[in-house]
């Protein structure tokens, strides 16, 4: 084993970095988003049985195989199954990463965007503000430079470091949006929407939405908790350090709807006041809070708040995506990664341009239209978060669970799983049932939701 790849230096710094990657802009914007226009309650005790029952399970695999291999994707796999064509399984997981670090960069440029919004008092304007491309490239670069800045300095000076700063400084700023939202004079119907059960509105698509939520929310399907996991020293618990992720995750999903909702009917007094184009996508976060901030007593500044709380959450996440790329070129091609995190950012910068002025700036890639309406929006950056934010992800889940269960085999993955977890032990049946079987059926029918078979 190289002796540069570096480890993480404890428990807990582990435990923040992933659950950095897992908490982003899927947790603060989307989730809320989906439970209100789900059933609310109804879809969070689903979403909890799905994160439980199939995102973890698959997780402690993902975990076990990077930590087995001590590689990236594409090496671990090629460790277990040398020359095999399982390996473009690892491939597709890095160009993953690529793809959805080129659109998730873009949107993260936004937030820091809005930070300076905020603080010079123009919340509005949302599509003039996107429309503008050299704009869009600025935030853009200046968020890649951050990301860079981080994955530079490696797993325990960079990754780590800066996991167990920015943790706590985003859990200090739900906390006093949460507060803050909840003491405003209306906002408890906001809470009555997003927490009373509606079953009624629970279909087959509504099922498998929630699935597919808890896979992109968790960071699977691509290998990140493979590089992750390789990482890890052999005496880790995988199975408990797991499930803190998993909760954090999911709790810090849960309050960014304290915070929206109640927000939102302080000022609004219901959803149905918001126009309906607003209610989804970056119009809620980015156009309707704006709005409701600059109407608040003291809400600019708290609208700043807001806009850092964004953009910290994105930068844990957009740190693990360039990590992913990162180690691969380090392994496989014997890069020095301050060479390299600089050529991996700049080729994924090239790539994320045209999604970067995909919101107006040009017209060919605002309404670029490759993939059918009924997919995605026309405009690049919509369309590229489908392929690799929806599509490659869940086949690349589907590819890896099958390549746990069965080509390195569920014996030997619950082995490591295994190792220093006596709980797990008395499980590893059933895991093995499921990595084999459960899991990646209903993988598979996550990848037939996405072509919206069950519309
Ligand atoms: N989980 C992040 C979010 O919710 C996004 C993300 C970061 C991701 N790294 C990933 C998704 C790796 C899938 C795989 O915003």
């Amino acid at each position: 084993m190289s002796a540069n790849r570096g480890q993480w230096s404890s428990r807990i710094g582990f435990i923040f970095a992933a659950a950095g990657s897992a908490i982003g802009l899927g947790n603060i914007w989307r989730f809320p988003y989906v439970v209100g226009e789900n059933g609310g309650a109804a879809f969070v005790i689903l979403y909890l049985g799905f994160v439980a029952l199939i995102g973890l399970p698959y997780m402690f695999g993902e975990l076990a195989l990077g930590r087995v291999a001590q590689r990236n994707p594409v090496g671990s796999i090629d460790a277990i199954k040398p020359r095999s064509r399982w390996r473009w399984a690892g491939i597709l997981g890095v160009l993953t990463g690529v793809g959805i670090l080129s659109f998730y960069g873009v949107i993260a440029g936004w937030t820091v965007g809005y930070i300076h919004k905020m603080l010079t008092n123009n919340p509005g304007g949302f599509e003039q503000f996107v429309a503008d491309p050299w704009a869009s490239l600025f935030l853009y670069a200046l968020f890649t430079l951050l990301t860079i800045s981080i994955v530079y300095n490696g797993i325990e000076g960079g990754i780590e470091r800066w996991a167990k700063i920015l943790m706590p400084i985003l859990f200090v700023l739900l906390i006093i949006l949460i507060i803050y939202s909840n003491s405003l004079s209306g906002s408890g119907g906001g809470l009555s929407f997003y927490l009373n059960p509606d079953f009624s509105k629970i279909t087959g698509s509504t099922v498998l939405a929630a699935l597919g939520q808890a896979f992109f929310s968790l960071s699977l399907g691509m290998g990140l908790m493979i590089t992750y996991g390789s990482y890890l020293s052999k005496q880790e618990n995988l199975v408990t350090s797991g499930i803190y992720i998993g909760i954090f995750d999911t709790m810090i999903a849960f309050m960014a709807g304290l915070i929206i909702f109640p927000a939102i009917f302080a000022i609004k007094g219901n959803m149905e006041a918001i126009d309906a184009s607003l209610r989804s996508g970056p119009g809620l976060i980015f156009k309707v809070f704006p709005e409701i901030f600059s109407q608040m007593p003291g809400g600019i500044f708290v609208g700043v708040l807001f806009f850092i709380l964004l953009s910290v959450a994105a930068l844990t996440s957009t740190i693990s995506l360039l990590e992913v790329e990162v180690a691969y070129l380090i392994d496989e091609k014997g890069a020095r990664r301050k060479t390299i995190v600089w050529a991996a950012a700049a080729v994924t910068f090239f790539v994320g341009i045209p999604s970067a002025v995909s919101q107006g700036g040009s017209d060919f890639f605002t309404n670029f239209g490759l993939i059918p309406e009924r997919f995605a929006g026309p405009d690049f950056l919509s369309q590229m978060s489908f392929i690799f934010g929806d599509l490659a992800l869940a086949l690349g889940a589907f590819l890896l669970s099958i390549f746990i269960g069965w080509v390195w085999g569920a014996d030997k993955a619950a082995d490591e799983i295994a190792r220093n977890s006596p709980f797990f032990a008395k499980t590893r049946s059933v895991w093995m049932f499921m990595i084999r079987y459960f899991i990646p059926l209903v993988i598979f029918l996550i990848l037939l939701n996405v072509f919206g078979i069950f519309n």
